[in-house]
């Protein structure tokens, strides 16, 4: 999860209770927890008490301890992170990401890749954008070693559920575009430790832009690595999910995609679409997905916005969000991930009937009127934000 949006004023974000905003805890994280007990202690790195916890304002004081380039065009370094005195960190699941805090303000999410048994750090990577938004630039030329670094998290909006591990589905397939790879590694590991039946693709535009191709290499057989450069360009949808042009290949082969599979897909909108698009007949497919930015508006009407502070008008197309139609007339305000899921853009509508269109919100916050407005939209003409 590149963060590659800008942030002025972030608000804290709260962990959802439930994967789908629901305000008791969901049996889904409650089997995860278990899950992800079972790998620690089966790892060998059962925790000791951990004198790191949370600042007043729920964010953590970490220190980078260790920088290192994982790419060969050397676009892509990894930072730990970790707390002064070496106290382990709060556990997290694979998917999970962090806010990062950076010094000028911005506010960016970056997909732990590394180990969940390993409670000493957190690694994030982050891929050098040079025409972004001055996040990933600014990681690059300011977080050298023992530079102090806050964060919030970790979160997790693209939990995984192993089969046979809270999942009914008899395998999995993981699938990473590029810097994609980063919540995909820890859920490799974690399959291949856990006995799940998994396969793996990783596939970029060749190989000295891809990251982590020696961890990937390290997975053995059911990793690939797939290049543009080395094949024949951009690879389908059915190469991708292992599917043969004439159907599903075989059961039992390597990197085949057949009944009862579980997808966990990271990567650039396109891919995902793609993707989404080949699995529109297949009920049989359990598909999860993270995408590098947001995804573009589908199913949307024009309305009205009204800001209620200043009493303007402002006009929404059934293609924008009301985010980036708000930008326009208050650049100040907050936002980071864009995708529905950080919660920085949370505002209060006063009047008008939401859409909500993310998947942390609580029953308890819709009812107060908030609502995310990098997704969600207002199926009448008009809209009142208390903004
Ligand atoms: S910007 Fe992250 S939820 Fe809207």
């Amino acid at each position: 999860m590149p963060g590659r949006h800008a942030v002025r004023r972030a608000r804290r974000p709260q962990a959802p209770p439930s994967l789908h905003g629901r305000a008791r805890v969901d049996p889904v994280l409650r089997t995860l927890d278990t899950v992800i007990g079972a790998y620690i202690w089966t790892s060998g790195s059962a925790p000791r008490a951990s004198h790191t916890g949370p600042q007043d304002d729920g964010t953590l004081a970490l220190i980078v301890t260790h920088r290192r380039v994982v790419a060969h065009d050397q676009n892509v370094v990894e930072l730990t992170l970790a707390a002064a005195d070496g106290a382990p960190l709060p556990v997290w699941h694979p998917g999970a990401h962090l806010d990062l805090h950076l010094p000028s303000g911005r506010l960016r999410q970056y997909s732990l890749c590394g180990d969940p048994a390993d409670r000493s750090g957190y690694r994030i990577a982050v891929r050098l954008i040079p025409d972004g938004d001055g996040g990933s630039l600014e990681v690059h030329t300011t977080l050298t070693e023992n530079t102090p670094v806050t964060i919030s998290g970790p979160r997790n909006a693209f939990a995984f559920v192993a089969p046979g591990h809270g999942s009914p589905a008899g395998r999995l397939r993981l699938i990473a575009g590029g810097i994609g790879i980063t919540p995909i590694l820890p859920m490799a590991r974690m399959a291949d430790a856990l006995g799940v039946d998994w396969s793996m693709i990783h596939t970029g535009r060749c190989r000295d832009a891809l990251p982590f191709t020696a961890e990937v290499t390290a997975l053995g057989p059911r990793a690939r690595i797939r290049t543009d450069d080395e094949n024949d360009g951009l690879p389908t949808p059915e190469e991708l999910l292992g599917l043969s042009a004439t159907g599903p290949a075989e059961r039992g082969t390597p990197g085949a995609l057949n009944v009862s599979t579980a997808v966990y897909c990271c990567g650039p909108p396109p891919m995902v679409a793609g993707i989404l698009d080949a699995l529109r007949t297949r009920t049989d497919v359990e598909f999860h997905c993270e995408r590098f930015s947001a995804p573009a508006v589908s199913d949307g009407a024009p309305f009205t916005v009204e800001l209620a502070r200043s009493g303007r008008t402002i006009e929404v197309p059934a293609d924008r969000t009301v985010l980036s139609a708000v930008l326009d007339a208050l650049p100040d305000t907050a936002y980071s991930c864009r995708q529905g899921y950080c919660r920085t853009c949370k505002a209060t509508a006063l009047s008008g009937n939401v859409d909500h269109r993310d998947s942390v919100l609580t029953a308890a916050e819709r009812e107060r009127g908030e609502m995310l407005i990098c997704v969600s939209r207002c199926t009448d003409d008009r809209l009142r934000l208390d903004l």
